[in-house]
């Protein structure tokens, strides 16, 4: 990872040598940065050393300017430690008269603040305000510790332990593993309705969206069935088993013989409403006149799903429509007892089939929905996988 770590003037800038070579050392690069008054604390020279990279201390220095913005845009993460009470004051309210707070004004990636200061100056209203600021601004607080304080108070205050900050970077980092001893189910892709040995009825559905649903819920710690059309997608994550069938009927013997023993259900597969109702075994020659084929059905596999639900099981359906996008989802939602539906619409650009992107609604019911901004396939998995977790 690429961190900055931010120093502000605090006897606790010391720490800041110990966390450098930690991060160091776990093979991350660390950038420093440091406000004037952090100088006085701990030497440039020290921490640049540890880092192996110049430590920047000024927006413009020997007539040259360090862009704060590059900065903010390179870093993973920003680690302001120790964050005084007047950084944590110019970080709320948005003064960028330094190199750190005009950074963090900058960043994009998420930013830790390990405060420190005396006793009062903690409890102190303005200092909470500021806090509360950042924390609606999205910054993570790390816990400040107890016990002897510069001043010779006893009290909270204390910079949390660099192994401490090392820990809270890497627990928000790491993979979550929301669906550990989950078995969940997901079909993907388009089905293939044979006319005669080398001609089928299908659709354009490349799998990639319910190829990325399998392997984010394998990621958060799932143990997934991917039941998938015909594709040219191979899942990776181990977590993950595809069974490959063609047709409807396939996918539909094989889902409801897999369904009882798995948890939830993530229905993502565009399958054929229709089949040819004959078969020809040999390849159907060119006639004179029209060819007429007469379809039939083939089986809801998420209606039927929905009937033999229990308790203890979910399943999230998709929609993809044309037109009346919101009436026609809510009423496959009800129609085949999904939890929730994901609607995507082909009258939204870039949303649907075959492309990289998708753009898409979570509804719940008619009254509860959420919709979302157009994203790559991999993040809409997230959204919907999000979802799926907090129902259980
Ligand atoms: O594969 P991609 O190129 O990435 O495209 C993704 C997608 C557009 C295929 C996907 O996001 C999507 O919308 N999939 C569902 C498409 C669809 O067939 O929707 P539907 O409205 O016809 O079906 C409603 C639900 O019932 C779906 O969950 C579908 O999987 C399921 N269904 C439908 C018919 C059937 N016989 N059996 C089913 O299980």
């Amino acid at each position: 990872m690429k961190i900055i770590l931010a120093i502000s003037g605090s006897i606790a800038a010391y720490k800041s040598a110990f966390l450098t070579r930690l991060w160091v050392k776990n093979g991350h690069e660390v950038q420093i940065l440091m406000t004037d008054s952090a100088r006085q604390f701990i030497t440039p020279l020290t921490l640049s050393t540890l880092s192996k990279l110049p430590v920047i201390s000024e927006i413009i220095s020997e007539n040259a300017w360090n862009n704060h913005v590059e900065l903010g845009l390179w870093a993973d993460a920003m680690v302001v430690a120790p964050a005084t009470a007047t950084t944590l004051a110019k970080m709320a309210t948005g003064i960028a008269d330094n190199i750190v707070t005009a950074t963090y004004l900058s960043a994009r990636c998420p930013v830790f603040v390990a405060p420190a200061m005396d006793l009062d100056m903690w409890t102190h209203g303005s200092t909470r305000r500021n806090l509360d600021l950042l924390r609606g601004d999205g910054c993570m607080i790390i816990p400040v510790g107890h016990g002897e304080l510069a001043s010779g108070l006893v009290g909270n205050g204390r910079m949390a332990e660099p192994e401490d900050i090392v820990r809270c970077v890497e627990v928000f980092f790491a993979p979550k593993k929301d669906l550990l001893n989950k078995k969940i189910l997901v079909t993907a892709g388009p089905t293939y309705e044979a006319l005669d040995p080398v001609r089928f009825i299908g659709n354009r559905s490349s799998g990639k969206m319910g190829f990325a649903i399998a392997e984010e819920l394998a990621e958060c710690g799932a143990e997934v069935t991917l039941i998938s059309g015909p594709t040219k997608l191979t899942a990776t994550h181990p977590s993950v088993k595809t069974l490959k069938v063609e047709s409807a009927q396939q996918m539909f013997e094989l889902a409801t013989a897999e369904f009882p023993t798995h948890d939830a259900a993530i229905l993502a597969a565009a399958v054929a409403d229709y089949r040819p109702k004959e078969v020809s075994d040999v390849k159907i020659k060119k006639k004179e006149a029209n060819l007429t084929i007469e379809l039939e059905k083939t089986p809801d596999i998420a209606a039927h799903l929905g009937t033999m639900k229990q308790a203890h099981q979910r399943i999230v359906g998709f929609a993809l429509e044309t037109n009346d996008e919101f009436s026609n989802a809510v009423s496959k939602l009800k129609r085949k007892n999904f939890d929730f539906i994901v609607l995507n619409s082909m009258r939204d650009a870039g949303a649907g089939f075959n492309s990289d992107t998708n753009k898409i609604s979570i509804i719940f019911d008619e009254h509860t929905f959420k919709v979302f901004d157009l994203k790559n396939k991999g993040d809409v998995a997230k959204d919907i996988v999000e979802e799926l977790i907090k129902l259980y």
